[in-house]
């Protein structure tokens, strides 16, 4: 499917929960978060059927959000049931790997599976996410190599005054392992604004006076991210810079909420509330319809960095799945 620009759309990016078994400071506020009533949550067969509807038009890949998506009760029957659907290529994750055992047990249905972790120290890891056991997500990690899984990314979000110190460390795991860490620049969604990124420039400079000249790649992922490398690694770097439009011109997704709300744009609130049709009998036709008409409407990029722009996102990272 294509948008007004011309942008071929084939990634759907599906929130399953927007619960979460952490608090990320810089994601979720740590108590009065309102959730999406249980009622009004996508249920499977809505989510499997909105899926078909998709991949009929030309969706091929999926990625699988949350909240944390391994906190969704049932999430072991829904993942196999995604894997089934036809048209679909790729099957992939992003989790913290909290629920590690979880994540172990279904990681053969995923082609990709991202794991986000902003620090190797454990006060470190307690302080952001306010909650979580650091040795989750690195056995998660450590498993997931010995099964011999091929695309296995970690998602670091550089924070002034926080991790600054450990990018050279996290890189040294892209040295000696083949996973791929990729630095997030900081976007200011909901509790993402009190805090304060690394730019590009900063962490190039730190990593090139340790490993010497970076090595571009031409490979590239289903998302935003630029990768590079070092003489040397077994794996690879990449930026995610969220904030300016430089990767919108040619972005290929779109988003579904827990409810089922399709977002056209991460930093817009733009977009048609699926799940209500669905819930109200809509035929199929009618949801594509529905779909067709949203993508027509879908922003031609971002506008974090600008303050006064009508429509922009207000909720926060866990309601929308990054
Ligand atoms: P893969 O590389 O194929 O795994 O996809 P991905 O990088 O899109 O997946 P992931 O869910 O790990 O997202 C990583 C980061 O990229 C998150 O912080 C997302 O919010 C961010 N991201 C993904 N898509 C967009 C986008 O369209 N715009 C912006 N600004 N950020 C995005
Ligand atoms: N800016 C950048 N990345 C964010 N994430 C959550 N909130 C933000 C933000 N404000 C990241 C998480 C996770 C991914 C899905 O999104 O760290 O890796
Ligand atoms: Fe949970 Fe991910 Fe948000 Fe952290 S970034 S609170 S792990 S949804």
């Amino acid at each position: 499917m294509k948008d007004q620009y011309n942008r071929i759309i084939d990634y759907l990016r599906i929130s399953i929960t927007d619960k979460c078994n952490l608090r990320c400071q810089y994601c979720m506020p740590e108590e009065g978060m309102a959730y999406i009533p249980h009622q009004n949550i996508l249920r499977f067969e809505e989510i499997t059927r909105l899926v078909e509807i998709f991949t009929g038009m030309g969706v091929r890949k999926l990625k699988i959000t949350g909240g944390e998506p391994f906190v969704r009760r049932g999430v072991e029957d829904l993942i196999p049931m995604l894997y089934e659907i036809q048209g679909i290529d790729q099957l992939t994750i992003t989790t913290n790997g909290i629920k590690d055992d979880l994540l172990l047990s279904l990681s053969k249905y995923f082609s990709g599976i991202n794991i986000s972790l902003d620090t190797l120290d454990q006060d470190k890891y307690k302080e952001i996410t306010r909650y979580g056991e650091l040795h989750h997500p690195l056995r998660a990690l450590e498993k997931l190599l010995e099964q011999g899984h091929k695309n296995v990314k970690i998602n670091m979000v550089p924070i002034r005054g926080f991790n600054e110190d450990e990018l050279i460390d996290f890189a040294y795991i892209a040295k000696e392992s083949p996973l791929k860490i990729r630095f997030i620049e900081l976007m200011p969604i909901g509790c993402g604004k009190d805090f304060q990124g690394l730019s590009e420039n900063e962490i190039l400079t730190t990593l090139n006076s340790e490993f010497g000249e970076p090595i571009p790649m031409a490979y590239r992922s289903n998302g935003p991210a630029t990768y590079f490398t070092y003489p040397g690694f077994q794996g690879a770097l990449g930026f995610i810079r969220g904030v300016d439009h430089h990767f919108c011109h040619q972005c290929n997704r779109v988003r579904l909420t827990a409810e089922g709300f399709l977002k056209t744009c991460l930093g817009f609130s733009k977009g048609i509330d699926l799940g209500n049709l669905i819930k109200n009998g809509a035929k199929d036709w009618e949801i594509e319809k529905a779909i067709e008409k949203a993508l027509q409407e879908k922003p031609l990029e971002n506008q974090f960095d600008n303050f006064i722009v009508e429509g922009k996102e207000i909720k926060n990272m866990n309601q929308i799945g990054g």
